[in-house]
């Protein structure tokens, strides 16, 4: 982890108080926290540090599934190493996605958070027009993985190709993403280990309908962002299950209730302050979608419509 983070990091389980972390230090090496731990004097809770990658999981929201979740699979790690980097890799079957959402963003100055980073490719994409990008996921094996790009600047992994066939997938940055500028910590999205007021640019990207209380995470999202000066690139297929969410705390695809209707429009009015559950309001800049490709194996593809919003305040 980079020390600059240590000096940012708030406890997670306190919120909505926003209590600093202590960091002990047990290896460090060339700008890097190795291992350690962040300690909150104010509840007592310990946040570990090994190998490089920070735990800042609420204890409340950590080892609580008997079932482990699917995002920590190898066959989900397979499928999303080739959706985030298979056009870097020249793919003949890649898709433009991640290129789209980064083409809404416009340089500029501050930290920059990608909120459910998977394994890192919109962070890395965020390098290069952020002083700073941060990816924040709850599967420690995409964090990891995200972790093991940044260091060696590529990473030769093997992808599903058929059945337990598999074949080599070489992923290569290219040179303007900045791995010095980025780093990847594993944490919730509904309760964001940041103080408010310090995101100038932030991402939701295909995460808000896989949250127990998506209204939350948007809440989270606002209350990290700057009050004033911060761009949004929000999307979502709108894909409700049961399985993510209670369907009473949906923001979409149901008739009943304060977000019956379609998902988009109802997000576009929660960032325009309907309700005032996220304040200051935001303006929305741009509306779309995006066809984003996920890859099962060689003969197996999802293609998803993303709904973005792209919006300031
Ligand atoms: C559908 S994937 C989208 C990943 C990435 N944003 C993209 O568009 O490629 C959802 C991601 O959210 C992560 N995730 C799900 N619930 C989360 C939570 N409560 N906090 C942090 N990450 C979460 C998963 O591990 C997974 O990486």
């Amino acid at each position: 982890m980079i020390p600059l983070l240590a000096d940012v990091l708030i406890c997670p389980a306190c919120l909505p108080e926003e209590n600093e972390l202590v960091c002990q230090v047990s290896l460090e090496s060339q700008d890097d926290i190795v291992s350690g731990t962040l300690d909150c004097r104010s509840c007592g809770v310990q946040y570990p540090i090994s190998e490089g990658v920070a735990f800042l999981l609420p204890p409340s929201h950590d080892g609580e599934e008997t079932v482990p979740s699917r995002y920590e699979t190898p066959s989900l790690l397979s499928s999303y190493l080739w959706s985030h980097y298979a056009d870097l890799c020249q793919d003949p079957d890649a898709h433009p996605a991640y290129q789209e959402w980064a083409n809404l963003m416009e340089a500029r100055p501050g930290p920059f958070l990608d909120a459910g980073c998977a394994v890192g490719r919109f962070t890395f994409d965020m390098s290069r027009k952020y002083d700073f990008a941060v990816g924040i996921d709850n599967s420690a094996t995409f964090v990891r993985t995200a972790r093991a790009l940044r260091m060696n600047r590529g990473l030769k992994v093997e992808i599903a190709e058929e059945g337990r066939l598999t074949r080599p997938f070489h992923i290569n940055l290219p040179g303007d993403m900045q791995p010095d500028k980025i780093d990847f910590i594993v944490a919730d999205v509904t309760a964001i280990p940041f103080p408010a007021d310090l995101f100038s640019g932030l991402a939701t990207l295909n995460i808000v309908d896989k949250v127990p209380d998506p209204l939350l995470h948007l809440k989270e999202m606002d209350r990290v962002a700057l009050g004033s000066g911060a761009r949004l690139i929000f999307s979502d297929p709108f894909s409700w299950t049961e399985e993510a969410a209670d369907k009473a705390l949906w923001l979409g695809g149901t008739g009943e209730g304060p977000h019956a209707g379609r998902g988009a429009p109802n997000v576009a009015a929660l960032l325009e302050g309907r309700d005032g559950h996220l304040s200051p309001a935001w303006e929305i800049e741009r509306q779309g979608s995006v066809w984003w490709k996920i890859r099962n194996h060689a003969n197996h593809f999802e293609l998803i419509r993303s709904c973005f919003i792209k919006a300031r305040r």
